[in-house]
């Protein structure tokens, strides 16, 4: 029986070399070492042996199945490496690769094309383009602003609040960025501010409670509400051709005096009255006026020796009347059906 061993245990030997994948592996594993295998032939044939040789024999056996089991181990571990090196070998990309056509490629939104153009044509004209926080303090958000806290235009801007802190606020216009400015840099100043706002609305077509403005802001001597409309006649022209013509009427706004509605002749009718207009010929697309000397002296600025004006575009008005977009709450609502026609 030892002589059956040794021919099986060389048998096993010259088989197993020829392993090349799992199929061959479980083949050999139920020849040898399945139920009804090769070693358990042999272990059953032990059974008639005597007592003393049966040991003997029994520990070669045990010794066979030991070799053979390790084999096997082996070879598993070889195959599933190089099935492992397969799988990188056939997952290769190359990341460096271009990319062709335009397949998956992303565009701007909408209120970040406007805000891009608006921001190279202010650049031009010698503004800096400045950033502000949209959770801001009540402060630079009202009162820095010429409005008090018992102040009855805090009502028309209701926001967002943070539990717990009386103090902070959802800004409610870009117009904070103004004091922020003027206590950064002094003067003379020229800076425009695009941004997010946030109001506490009953949302419709009209009305978000998540918008953009762009806010304007020059401080020098001598500056006169001729700069300001000049100014805002060189944005109009740009956004809605040459023949454009702003209108400029009385709107109170306490942080500015005097305080204009700011109207551009409707791009649609040129003037003429048509549905865009609401038959008016035209199109209300900011607030702007003289800053207020409450606020030039927030921002430690000597009103009797420098003035100012200041203007909000509403950023988000302006894209949906260059795009005809019916419906404000598009612009947030992250709907890749909407935001893929830009
Ligand atoms: N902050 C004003 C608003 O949100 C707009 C404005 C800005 C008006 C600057 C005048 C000057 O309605």
């Amino acid at each position: 029986m030892k002589k059956q061993l040794d021919e099986l245990q060389e048998a096993f030997a010259k088989q197993v070399e020829k392993i090349t994948d799992r199929e061959e592996l479980e083949r050999l594993k139920t020849e040898f070492l399945g139920r009804k295998g090769k070693l358990k032939d042999l272990m059953q044939q032990m059974a008639g042996l005597a007592d003393e040789e049966r040991k003997l024999i029994g520990k070669r056996a045990n010794e066979v199945k030991e070799a053979i089991e390790q084999s096997f181990s082996e070879i598993e571990n070889r195959l599933s490496a190089s099935e492992r090196e397969g799988a990188m070998e056939r997952e290769w990309i190359d990341v460096t690769q271009p990319v062709l056509g335009a397949v998956g490629k992303g565009s701007l939104h909408p209120v970040t094309q406007v805000q891009q153009d608006l921001e190279d044509l202010f650049s031009s004209m010698g503004f800096v383009i400045a950033d502000g926080p949209e959770l801001e303090s009540d402060f630079y958000n009202f009162t820095a602003l010429n409005i008090p806290p018992t102040h009855p235009a805090r009502d028309m801007q209701d926001t967002f609040y943070i539990e717990g802190q009386t103090n902070v606020v959802m800004r409610t216009h870009t117009s904070p960025v103004q004091v922020r400015s003027m206590r950064k840099w002094g003067t003379p100043l020229r800076v425009v501010v695009p941004g997010r706002c946030f109001r506490n609305e009953a949302t419709d077509v009209r009305h978000e409670h998540t918008f953009h403005q762009l806010e304007g802001l020059v401080v020098d001597k001598g500056i006169s509400m001729a700069d300001m409309k000049g100014v805002l006649e060189t944005v109009a022209q740009h956004l809605y051709g040459k023949d454009t013509r702003v209108r400029l009427r009385p709107k109170f706004y306490p942080f500015v005096e005097p305080g204009v509605n700011g109207e551009v002749t409707c791009f649609l009718c040129k003037g003429e009255g048509c549905r865009l207009c609401k038959k008016t010929g035209w199109l209300e697309v900011f607030g702007a006026g003289m800053v207020h000397p409450n606020v030039l002296r927030e921002g430690g600025i000597d009103p009797d020796v420098y003035s100012g004006f200041a203007f909000g575009f509403g950023l988000t008005r302006l894209v949906m009347l260059k795009y005809g977009i019916d419906d404000i709450r598009h612009l947030e609502s992250g709907d890749l059906r909407f935001l893929k026609q830009f």
